[in-house]
């Protein structure tokens, strides 16, 4: 089946997009306190921790998947592929009704100015525990053809769910990384990573404890309920109390400096500059 998804994207004016082969599943505008529960025990034990990393990069650079590249992009490329790979999978995202939000460097980035940081080659998004299965359920391998300004053909992004999802631990170490939203005209993607309610925390008395497989900690009432903003010209959802943990993950001072990675912070034109 062939859905065309066009008419909701052309709203944002940048997109045109058609979703192929997968069926249209109901909406599911999942609200995480209440199917939390549902989601939350059937999974493998402790003991059955995977041996095997499933997602593998490529040999010439960690964030490339060797399987539709086999050099990097020159880097004035970069920037580009990375804006149309955030915008299309925050379009898809949306209009299949699967709750996402940015993180890490990418919230750290849209902290200063609501774009990417021109000397990052990489993206950071999570989504719930419950979003995750309906993804791996109904969306696992599908491919998603988008229409780009100025990009002959358009690029088509796929969207890949790693089987160990299933596997709550943080000692699954190999498989930090739920799922990814490829780009199979460079091999650039977006990691994925799920929150999980954090059971051992929880027994322990922190009634509000998440917790995702690369080790990260937090609160429900730090990430939810989600912000609205815009990043890279699209709307994105945005952590509740995005300085806080912008701040315990980067320190006070990643929220000041201007002076960064050899780029100034240009507080006129509001763009990341290339220092002298
Ligand atoms: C959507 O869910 C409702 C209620 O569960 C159900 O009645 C309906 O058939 C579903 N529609 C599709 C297209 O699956
Ligand atoms: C998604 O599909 C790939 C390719 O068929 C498969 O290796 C992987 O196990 C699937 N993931 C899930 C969650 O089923």
């Amino acid at each position: 089946m062939r859905f065309s998804t066009s008419s909701l994207l052309a709203l944002y004016g940048l997109l045109s997009a058609s979703v192929l082969t997968v069926a249209q599943p109901n909406d599911t505008d999942t609200d995480f306190m209440s199917v939390r529960e549902n989601v939350a025990k059937d999974y493998e034990s402790e003991g059955d921790i995977p041996t095997e990393k499933y997602f593998t990069e490529s040999s010439f650079h960690y964030h490339y998947d060797g399987r539709f590249a086999d050099q990097p992009l020159p880097d004035d490329q970069v920037t580009p592929h990375l804006s149309a790979l955030i915008q299309t999978y925050l379009s898809t995202m949306s209009s299949i009704g699967a709750e996402t939000w940015i993180m890490h460097g990418t919230l750290l980035s849209w902290w200063w100015n609501q774009k990417i940081f021109p000397w990052d080659n990489d993206l950071d998004v999570q989504i719930s525990e419950p979003t995750i299965h309906f993804l791996a359920e109904f969306y696992n391998m599908t491919e998603h053809h988008f229409d780009l300004p100025g990009v002959n053909e358009g690029r088509k992004y796929v969207l890949e769910i790693n089987p160990n999802y299933v596997v709550r631990s943080e000692k699954d170490h190999l498989n930090v990384i739920d799922a990814r939203w490829i780009d199979t005209s460079s091999g650039l993607f977006i990691d994925i990573t799920a929150v999980r309610k954090d059971d051992a925390r929880r027994a322990r008395g922190q009634t509000e404890a998440l917790m995702c497989k690369d080790r990260h900690h937090y609160l429900e009432s730090q990430i939810f309920p989600l912000r609205d903003s815009y990043f890279e010209d699209v709307p994105v959802k945005i952590p509740y109390s995005y300085t806080l943990l912008l701040e315990e993950e980067y320190g006070p001072r990643a929220l000041t400096n201007k002076n960064f990675q050899g780029h100034n912070f240009n507080e006129d034109s509001k763009l990341w500059e290339h220092t002298k």
